[in-house]
């Protein structure tokens, strides 16, 4: 790439010319966030990307993000900046062993959280977020069966606030895994006028700790909402871009991992890089794609999910 370009500059001229939307996860880092038309958690991103009227739609996130918006728009140009951009939640749970593990529980409801592959979709019932999970499952008559997966953690939450006992499949996040309970006491000890918020793919002791649970939108609102001045935060960092741009008076400390090697980035998420958006809309690669057959499989759980959710 020519060093003289000014991609923002570029990549606004590139977004008319193709008619494309940049639709951007908070944990993007901030250019992209700068640069994006929507910024927002999975489920507001699914949402964008069911009804934008785009030809092409730029996913700057990971990879069962696009694939999410590619079976929602599934005659659209879906683009992710750097294909290898996946997740760990997601590798956790591999459709043939998870189809094994649904044959286990004949007369259960599949709920899978939108962070894993297409094809684990297409073997579920309703899918869920972060933000609408608790939602989901209270929507269900309460004698219903329920097998939830991948992510351990949230769902450990969804059962304590629905009080559903609920069949758990073994996975977890890399990122929000990392919070030292201990340490976090400290800090908070250090600053008690701070209200501790916090991810639902946090661990169980770690989510007993906060003033706040919910989605990275949900913790983005209270930090807004909240008269407090100083919030220390227990999810990926990229969220603290849009905290502080809607509270430049407020303060953000990230939660403490438990290895003073580890810090709060998803890795995976961080691959996407303003000039991987520059290159990615101009060459319209690397493109998402989803086999048909899986396409409408998966649909039907997703919809039923904006269907919920509306
Ligand atoms: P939400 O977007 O639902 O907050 O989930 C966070 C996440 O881990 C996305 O990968
Ligand atoms: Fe996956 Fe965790 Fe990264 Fe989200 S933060 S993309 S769940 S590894």
């Amino acid at each position: 790439i020519d060093p003289t370009l000014d991609l923002f500059e570029e990549i606004n001229k590139l977004k008319k010319e193709k008619n494309a939307v940049i639709l951007a996860h908070y944990y993007q880092e901030s250019d992209i966030q700068d640069i994006a038309d929507y910024i927002g958690d999975s489920l507001g991103l699914s949402q964008e990307a069911a009804k934008t009227d785009a030809e092409v739609i730029v996913f700057a996130g990971v990879h069962f993000m696009a694939e999410t918006a590619k079976i929602l728009s599934p005659n659209k140009k879906v683009l992710l900046p750097d294909a290898k951009a996946g997740c760990s939640l997601s590798d956790s749970c591999p459709p043939h062993l998870f189809k094994k593990f649904k044959e286990k529980y004949p007369d259960h409801l599949v709920i899978t959280y939108v962070n894993c592959t297409a094809e684990l979709k297409a073997l579920s019932d309703i899918v869920c977020t972060s933000s609408n999970a608790v939602q989901i499952v209270n929507s269900l008559p309460k004698d219903q069966k329920i097998i939830f997966g991948p992510d351990k953690n949230l769902g450990a939450y969804v059962i304590k606030k629905t009080g559903r006992d609920m069949v758990l499949w073994n996975g977890a996040c890399m990122v929000h895994e990392i919070f030292a309970r201990e340490k976090i006491t400290k800090l908070k000890e250090r600053h008690p006028d701070a209200k501790f918020i916090a991810h639902p793919e946090c661990e169980e002791l770690v989510l007993e700790m906060a003033d706040y649970v919910g989605s990275t939108t949900g913790l983005l609102n209270y930090t807004v909402n909240n008269p407090a001045t100083q919030f220390i935060v227990a999810t990926e960092s990229g969220i603290i871009h849009q905290m502080e741009k809607s509270s430049p008076d407020k303060s953000f400390i990230p939660a403490p991992p438990n290895n003073a090697c580890a810090c709060n980035d998803c890795p995976h998420m961080k691959r996407n890089t303003l000039e991987k958006l520059y290159l990615c809309l101009k060459n319209e690669l690397p493109e998402i794609d989803v086999p048909r057959e899986i396409i409408e499989r998966a649909r039907k759980p997703i919809e039923r999910m904006l269907q919920i959710s509306a």
